[in-house]
């Protein structure tokens, strides 16, 4: 039996950051994997692969709508599937053999196989019981099912399936319009297939500012994908190549089908505990089937933690990154803290979303008054050149002290501009404050400035 400070279950980016940070804190740290190779959903079947394929569809738009404008001539790419699957695999491929890398030279061990918690301080992976003081569960979360759907990752697929269809479908019907069913029906729609999204609420993106949600649904619409809104998916029939997809209309309950080559099945994820043994510890869990944790990561039971998507909040790879770090702080005897109040959130979709912090929505419910500074992309010089000038940056800021609340941008390089906004969170900035810091042109951050400009005087260029 080996014996271990930590045992982290779940190698995800929680998971192997936390590990990372366990072993920069002196503590001798496994983690356990099941799959054949590190990194979890996100580098896997998530996050990298469908950037992968974002990326490579986004040239091809690029080639397709812009190029001759820009005096580049010659013939559009055509697509080989196969290839940018290749493509796909090799980014996937780089991503977890990089992590392999890092817990070899953090001295981590990696315990080969799916663990579970026999007792308090024990973690058994495969026929072998290991010995940790404290274990962390990670072990991240799956796609939830629908009643009356079921997946065969052929023709009804989850986002798992839908990252290496055998061929681009000619109709693909997206349930749910959530980031998933977004950035993956946005590859999808580029590569050429007919995209129809169907969804149950009267808005794409729930929980997003409102006015961001209408923006980014015109914007996707003009791309040619289309919204069926107001409409709950009630089953899906299939044969061996085809689906029919039932739904019905909240307007005037009337029961709707559409036809689908392959239908994705976006409604959302659920935490994976599944083996890990947590109802035999009397581990508590919450009404929604999460694992539930004190201010520390600690669940009810003394020595056992929990990260990432198995716990409450957003399902991202970057909160439970932190939440990964600050649980290794906690139990290497350190301070480990998390501001869940700036925590960005970004869709990938072209042009990208970023937000932080509060929308106008939760303002209002909180009864606070704010102001709102925003500025249009396409008084940005840089976005007009590269044909990105659709969209705009909005900051809300507190009336009484100019203090940011919280940022919604829609536009080019959106999750990358939203991080100077959540690093001025961080910092208890003003509006003002980053209305007086010198911006370099021409640049999309520009439009960053001119929103906090917008919330006193006026932005320069609206
Ligand atoms: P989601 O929760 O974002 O959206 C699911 C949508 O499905 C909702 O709009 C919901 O109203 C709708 N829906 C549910 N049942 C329905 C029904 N019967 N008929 C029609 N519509 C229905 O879930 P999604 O997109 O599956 O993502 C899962 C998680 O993964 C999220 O927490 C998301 O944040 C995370 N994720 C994050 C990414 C990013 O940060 N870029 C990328 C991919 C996933």
């Amino acid at each position: 039996m080996a014996s271990y400070d930590v045992i982290i279950i779940g190698s995800g980016p929680g998971g192997y950051v936390c590990a990372i940070r366990c072993a920069q804190r002196g503590l001798k740290t496994a983690i356990v994997e099941g799959r054949e190779t590190l990194g979890g959903t996100c580098l896997n079947v998530g996050c990298i692969p469908s950037k992968a394929l974002l990326h490579a569809s986004h040239m091809l738009h690029e080639a397709e709508h812009n190029f001759a404008t820009m005096g580049l001539k010659g013939k559009s790419p055509s697509v080989d599937w196969k290839q940018m699957l290749t493509y796909k695999e090799d980014t996937i491929g780089q991503n977890t053999k990089g992590v392999e890398f890092l817990m070899k030279k953090n001295k981590i061990d990696w315990l080969k196989g799916w663990g579970s918690i026999p007792e308090v301080g024990r973690v058994k992976v495969g026929d072998e019981v290991h010995e940790a003081k404290s274990i962390i569960i990670a072990s991240g979360s799956e796609p939830a099912s629908l009643p009356g759907v079921e997946v065969d990752e052929k023709v009804v697929v989850t986002s798992t399936g839908a990252l290496e269809l055998g061929k681009i479908p000619k109709k693909l019907v997206v349930i749910g319009a959530g980031v998933i069913g977004l950035e993956l029906g946005s590859v999808y729609k580029r590569l050429g297939a007919e995209v129809e999204v169907i969804e149950f609420l009267d808005a794409i993106t729930p929980g997003m500012d409102a006015e961001v949600q209408r923006q980014f649904q015109k914007i996707l619409v003009k791309q040619g994908i289309s919204f069926t809104m107001g409409a709950a998916v009630q089953k899906v029939e299939t044969t061996k190549t085809k689906a029919k997809v039932h739904y019905k209309l909240r307007k005037d309950d009337s029961d709707q089908v559409v036809d689908a080559d392959v239908v994705l099945v976006a409604t959302g994820r659920k935490p994976y505990v599944e083996g890990l043994g947590l109802e035999a510890l009397g581990i508590k869990m919450t009404k929604r089937g999460q694992i539930a944790v004190d201010d520390h990561w600690q669940t009810n039971v003394p020595g056992i933690y929990a990260i990432g998507d198995v716990i409450e909040g957003p399902m991202l790879a970057h909160k439970a990154e932190d939440e990964g770090m600050a649980a290794a702080d906690q139990i290497a005897g350190h301070h480990g803290h998390v501001n869940y109040g700036v925590i960005p959130g970004v869709i990938y979709t072209h042009p990208e979303v970023g937000n932080v912090g509060e929308t106008e929505e939760t303002l209002k419910e909180q009864g606070r008054k704010y102001t709102v500074g925003k500025f249009s992309f396409m008084g940005n010089g840089r976005a007009k050149a590269n044909f990105a000038g659709d969209g705009f940056v909005k900051i809300l800021a507190d009336a009484e002290t100019d203090r940011i609340l919280g940022a919604h941008i829609i536009g080019p390089a959106a999750g990358d501009l939203i991080h100077e906004i959540c690093v001025a969170m961080e910092f208890g900035a003003s509006a003002e404050d980053l209305a007086l810091t010198c911006h370099a042109h021409p640049t999309y951050s520009e439009a960053v400035r001119e929103a906090a400009l917008a919330c006193a005087l006026g932005a320069i260029h609206a």
